[in-house]
C-alpha cells in the first residue's frame, strides 16, 4: 500500500505521514556508496503520468512495438491460452494494453494489481465500459511479494506481465518474483511477459533520454517524491538526469547525477554528494531471445511460444508453470 497524502494540517507532521518503507528504503539507498533509490519509487501519481508519457514519445520503442506484436498476433495468443482463464495483471498502471488481450480471449475475470490504487482506479473506469460483462477485481498492492488474490471461479489463471518491467530486477531478484508469480498464480497456470531485447546502444540510450526531457522529468520527480513525502531539502536544480548503456550487464542504467557539491537532509539525516557523484534510480535490463528462456526456467516457468517484430526490438514469450519433478 503506498496512499501517502500530503496533510493541510499543520498541527500534523507530514513525515509521520510518509510510507516507513520508502522512508527506510531511501534512507538506506543515500547512505550507501553507490547511492541509489529503488525503481519503484519512481511511480507516484506523477511518476505513473510522466511514464504514460514516456510510453508515447518517438524515442521510446517499447510500448508501442508491443502493442503491435500483442494486435498482430492476438488470434494466435488467444488459441494458445485458451477461453475463460483468469487473468492477473502484474502493475497494470494504466492498462493500455489490457483490452487487446481480453478481447482476444474472453476471461472469466479480469484482476489488475498495481501499486498506485489512484491511479489504477482512474485507468480502470475507461476498461470497464469497454468490458461491461467481465468481473474486475482490482489490487493495490506490491506484487514482488507473494498474495493472496480474491477467490474467483476454479479456471486456470494467465499471469500478464508486459512492458518489460522484468527488466527493472537483477536476475536474483527476476528469478525470486517469476517464483512468487508462479506461486500466486497456482497450478496450471499460464505467464505472458513482455521483454525488451538487446539491441543498438543507439536506439537504446535515447529510449530514456528523449529530445523533450520527459524521462528527464520522471527520474527528476522521484527527488520532489523525497522532499515531499519525506521532509527532504534535495536542491532539485543541482542535479541532471542520466541515461547510460551498461554493456556488461546489458542494462540502461539512470542516475541523477549532483552537477555541484552539495548538502541536503532527509527526515533529519544529512547526506552530502560531490560534483559528478550519481544517485542510481533504475535498471531496464535487455534480454537475448535465449537469455529470457533460461531466465523463464530458472522462474519455475516453460517457455512454450515466442512473438516478436520484424526488428526483433521486444519480444512477448508464453510460458507454463513449471510441475515439479525430478529430473536428470
Ligand atoms: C516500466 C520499467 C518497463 O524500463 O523501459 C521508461 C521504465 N524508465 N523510461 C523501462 C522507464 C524510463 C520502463 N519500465
Amino acid at each position: 500500500m503506498n496512499l501517502v497524502c500530503a496533510t493541510r494540517d499543520p498541527a500534523l507532521n507530514t513525515a509521520t505521514k510518509a510510507d516507513p518503507a520508502f522512508l527506510a528504503e531511501v534512507l538506506a539507498g543515500l547512505s550507501a556508496r553507490q547511492k541509489v533509490v529503488p525503481a519503484r519509487w519512481l511511480y507516484d501519481h506523477r511518476g505513473s503520468e510522466l511514464f504514460e508519457a514516456i510510453t508515447t514519445l518517438p524515442e521510446y520503442h517499447p510500448t508501442r512495438t508491443e502493442h503491435s506484436i500483442l494486435e498482430r498476433h492476438a488470434k494466435d495468443i488467444a488459441e494458445r491460452v485458451g477461453r475463460g482463464r483468469v487473468v492477473i495483471e502484474f502493475g497494470s498502471g494504466s492498462s493500455t494494453k489490457t483490452p487487446l488481450l481480453l478481447s482476444a480471449i474472453e476471461p472469466e475475470a479480469y484482476v489488475p494489481i498495481d501499486v498506485s490504487g489512484e491511479f489504477l482506479h482512474e485507468s480502470l473506469q475507461v476498461l470497464s465500459r469497454s468490458f461491461p460483462g467481465l468481473p474486475i477485481h482490482p489490487v493495490v498492492g506490491d506484487f514482488t511479494k507473494p498474495m493472496q488474490l480474491p477467490r474467483l471461479g476454479h479456471s486456470p489463471r494467465l499471469g500478464f506481465f508486459p512492458g518489460s518491467t522484468i527488466g527493472n530486477f537483477v536476475a536474483p531478484e527476476a528469478v525470486d518474483l517469476l517464483r512468487t508469480m508462479a506461486t500466486t498464480l497456482g497450478d496450471a497456470a499460464q505467464l505472458l511477459i513482455g521483454v525488451d531485447r538487446i539491441k543498438d546502444p543507439q536506439v537504446l540510450v535515447p529510449a530514456y533520454d528523449d529530445a523533450a526531457g520527459v524521462t528527464a522529468q520522471f527520474n527528476l520527480n522521484l527527488l520532489d517524491r523525497i522532499n515531499r513525502e519525506l521532509s527532504g531539502t534535495i536542491p532539485v536544480g543541482a542535479f541532471r538526469h542520466r541515461a547510460i548503456w551498461n554493456d556488461d550487464e546489458a542494462r540502461i542504467e539512470m542516475h541523477l547525477l549532483a552537477t555541484r557539491d552539495l548538502g541536503f537532509e532527509v527526515a533529519d539525516h544529512l547526506f552530502r554528494m560531490r560534483a559528478g557523484e550519481t544517485i542510481h534510480t533504475e535498471n531496464s535490463i535487455k534480454y537475448g531471445t535465449r537469455d529470457v528462456r533460461v531466465l523463464l526456467r530458472a522462474g519455475g516457468w516453460t517457455p512454450v511460444a515466442e512473438w516478436t517484430d520484424a526488428q526483433q526490438l521486444f519480444s512477448v514469450v508464453l510460458a507454463e508453470a513449471t510441475p515439479r519433478r525430478v529430473g536428470p
